[in-house]
């Protein structure tokens, strides 16, 4: 079985699409799809290129994680499977979560907010390129997911995580229970040790190792985006 969806709301593997249940992030409109690997394909040839939004969450300046964004950046534009958006957590500025109201109620005061929700709203999926910093993953990346709550939710993503002899793997973990609480779906993960790959000038030093297993977690948000969407797709056709 080549794809299997890691995730927290699927409970069962994709393989096994016939028997399968989708537990959306609201039990009460949870979907029973029987055809799920058919509706995939359908929506694969009739719906527009799912956006795919790669999220640099450090805002250091001289940060290595930029160099390792435009390396992900350029190998998702490659594969052809995403419209790909690239977000970089310094330019879009967030200050520290100032919303008067809870995430939740979607009311929004400020310009940021509004701003960000749109960006979050129109993509499929995500690609977090998160620092390890103290053991776990960055103020910056933790302040943007507070933000929103409805934005997030049932849409897969995908951690690219970097650091030092941990290789981002405490960020990777760290982040993990977040997830779950936005309803946010792991699709698979890349860590990454600077000493042996750093980042020089912006330029991050891959090898054919590290392209493959880029490609191999953009093919498991490949598929993972096309089950979620028609999830979602599914989930607002029961609602309404
Ligand atoms: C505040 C801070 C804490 C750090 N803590 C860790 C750590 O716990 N583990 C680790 O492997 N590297 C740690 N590092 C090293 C970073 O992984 C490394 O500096 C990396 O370049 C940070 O990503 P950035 O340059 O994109 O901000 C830390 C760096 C900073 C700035």
């Amino acid at each position: 079985m080549r794809h299997r969806v890691r995730s927290h709301h699927l409970s069962a593997p994709l393989g096994h699409a016939n028997c399968l249940s989708l537990r959306l992030s609201n039990p009460a409109k949870d979907v029973s799809l029987t055809t799920l690997p058919r509706l995939v394909e359908a929506r694969k040839v009739s719906m527009p290129k799912p956006v795919l939004s790669i999220i640099v969450a450090s805002t250091r300046p001289g940060r290595a994680g930029l160099g390792i964004a435009n390396w992900f950046h350029e190998l998702a534009l490659a594969r052809g499977a995403f419209d790909v958006e690239f977000v970089d957590l310094a330019v879009l500025d967030l200050p520290l979560l100032n919303e008067p109201r809870q995430p939740v109620t979607r009311h929004y005061e400020f310009e940021h907010t509004k701003r960000w929700s749109t960006m979050v709203e129109r993509a499929d999926a995500f690609v977090f390129v998160m620092p390890e910093y103290n053991h776990s993953y960055n103020a910056a990346l933790k302040n943007a997911l507070d933000y929103l709550y409805h934005e997030w939710r049932d849409k897969p993503v995908g951690l690219v995580g970097y650091g030092g002899g941990a290789l981002g793997a405490r960020a990777i973990e760290a982040i993990k229970p977040v997830l779950t609480a936005l309803g946010l779906n792991y699709a698979g993960e890349l860590s990454i040790s600077l000493a042996r790959s750093p980042v020089i000038d912006d330029v991050f030093s891959n090898d054919a190792q590290l392209d493959a297993r880029a490609d191999s977690l953009l093919s498991e948000l490949d598929f993972a985006t096309a089950v979620w969407r028609d999830a979602r797709l599914a989930r607002d056709a029961h609602v309404n």
